[in-house]
């Protein structure tokens, strides 16, 4: 196994309408399976101008829309979201595509993969009532989903601390910052173990068969030696998720001795493991524009970061194809 992978965001800007586009290498494109797609709220019905695709909560703050369908034919359409009512109706608000700066009515969509920040002060949860393409100027729906009640919007979860089975291994409760990615506070081990990793795995409880081992804080898979009251990020490698594994604990393998665990709670949605680059994206994107406020100078943006360390950097490919590296 190998954790040095790369992360290659591309966001493409057109003059008119901007798509996020995660592509690339590796894991990237795969972040979009269905349990990292967030909640599903469900699928727009059809009703006029050819609208279509299917809604999901990504988390509390953005929305993202699958295979979009729209033909930019209806008069000033915007997606709009409500509080109110059981239908779509003017008592709503504007959710624009991350990627844009300023909401501009839909342009003509033919499947295109959208992400969508919530407006200010309303949260994708039960809070919310519909989604809707909407046109403003005629007052009506082209196409909708209602919000389920019971539409379980990812968020951090809070799970125990390590059970304390040897080694004076204790921890503060672990949270679960999304599908790949674990913060474990205030960590005690004697550091004494032989043989000893953080390791994750199938069944009730670890062992040498169903489980592996990840790599420490630092990204090594050496044997990890003693914390004292430490607070560390654990970063499950390659394509492994929260999803696929039943407990994290910290494990003796040559001597099959488990110094404690917690086990991973199997029924409830995590956030995806790019859902924390989601604002930060949206931070560069503006600050690559700002940087020439008259025109649109750059065509491209690459953000690639290193799974090891979350190291970054951020390429701006002008127009004319020549780049600039943040
Ligand atoms: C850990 O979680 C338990 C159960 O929710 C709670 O009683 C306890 O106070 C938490 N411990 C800390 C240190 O927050
Ligand atoms: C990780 O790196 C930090 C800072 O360099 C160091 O203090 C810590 O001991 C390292 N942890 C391990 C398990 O090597
Ligand atoms: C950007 O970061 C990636 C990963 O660390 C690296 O492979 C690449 O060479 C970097 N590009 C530049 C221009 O520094
Ligand atoms: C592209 O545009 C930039 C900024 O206008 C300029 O500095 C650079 O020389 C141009 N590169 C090419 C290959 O034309």
């Amino acid at each position: 196994m190998h954790p040095n992978i790369m992360k290659v965001y591309s966001i493409y800007l057109s003059s008119v309408f901007c798509l996020l586009v995660w592509s690339g290498q590796g894991t990237a494109a795969q972040y979009l399976r269905d349990r990292n797609r967030g909640a599903l709220v469900g699928k727009l019905s059809f009703l006029k101008h050819n609208v279509q695709g299917t809604v999901y909560a990504v988390d509390e703050d953005t929305l993202y829309i699958e295979n979009f369908h729209y033909d930019g034919a209806g008069p000033d359409a915007y997606f709009w979201v409500g509080r109110r009512g059981n239908l779509p109706n003017r008592l709503g608000k504007i959710v624009k595509d991350i990627a844009v700066e300023k909401a501009s009515p839909l342009p003509k969509f033919m499947g295109q993969n959208i992400l969508l920040h919530m407006p200010h002060g309303i949260k994708a949860t039960k809070d919310l009532k519909w989604f809707s393409v909407w046109s403003k100027s005629s007052g009506e729906s082209f196409g909708h989903v209602m919000i389920p009640r019971s539409l379980d919007v990812p968020q951090q979860r809070v799970i125990p601390e390590f059970s304390r089975l040897a080694h004076d291994l204790r921890s503060g409760n672990i949270t679960i910052l999304d599908s790949k990615t674990f913060y474990v506070p205030d960590l005690y081990y004697d550091g004494l173990g032989p043989d000893a990793f953080f390791w994750v795995g199938y069944g009730a409880k670890p062992d040498n068969e169903n489980g592996v081992k990840i790599p420490d804080e630092n990204g090594s898979y050496d044997v990890i030696s003693g914390y004292n009251g430490e607070s560390i990020v654990l970063t499950l490698p390659n394509d492994l998720t929260v999803y696929d594994i039943n407990y994290l604990g910290v494990w003796c393998v040559e001597y099959a001795h488990d110094f404690g665990h917690v086990l991973i709670p199997k029924d409830c949605g995590f956030l995806p493991s790019y859902s924390r680059n989601i604002k930060f994206l949206k931070c560069i994107y503006f600050s690559a524009l700002c940087m020439n406020a008259n025109e649109l100078c750059f065509s491209k943006i690459i953000f690639t970061m290193r799974e090891l360390d979350n190291a970054f950097n951020i390429s701006l490919i002008r127009k004319n194809g020549s780049s600039y590296i943040i």
